[in-house]
């Protein structure tokens, strides 16, 4: 549950443009790391549209979660790029590897594709990833 007033500073930032519905719940994600029932309810009266069309696009898209996810998070980039410089050998790695102590999941282009294969803990992403870096970086996140 997000405090009020942190919410109601990222409606005011969006309202004024056509279909502020997703760039709030963008925020609301990257700032909180997942959206409540409270701030459904609270974006759906801001944005005046009804609780359950709120909560259809925060379940239509799988970026936004419903609750705090439990475990550290790993982005994995897995697009062509850094698929081409060995992406798929180093998830299947990092799925191995930290069995059950972080969540592994997939991203789609980082904007480091000449520097692959990428990945993102938090804000931070990490290049030129091999499988020591990778292990290393796992370790030092679970
Ligand atoms: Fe991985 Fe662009 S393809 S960063």
């Amino acid at each position: 549950l997000m405090l009020a007033s942190a919410l109601e500073e990222i409606v005011v930032r969006h309202a004024a443009r056509e279909g502020p519905l997703l760039p709030i719940l963008h925020d609301v994600q990257r700032e909180q790391g997942y959206i409540g029932e409270a701030d459904v309810r609270r974006i759906a009266q801001a944005l005046n549209l009804s609780r359950a069309e709120v909560s259809g696009v925060v379940s239509f898209y799988h970026d936004f979660r419903r609750a705090p996810e439990p475990l550290p998070v790993l982005k994995l980039c897995r697009a062509e790029a850094c698929q081409a410089r060995g992406g798929e050998a180093l998830a299947r790695r990092a799925e191995e590897r930290s069995s059950g102590r972080v969540k592994v999941e997939p991203v789609y282009c980082l904007g480091l594709c000449s520097v692959g294969p990428s990945a993102m803990v938090g804000d931070t992403v990490h290049a030129r990833l091999d499988p020591d870096a990778l292990d290393a970086l796992i370790e030092t996140i679970a």
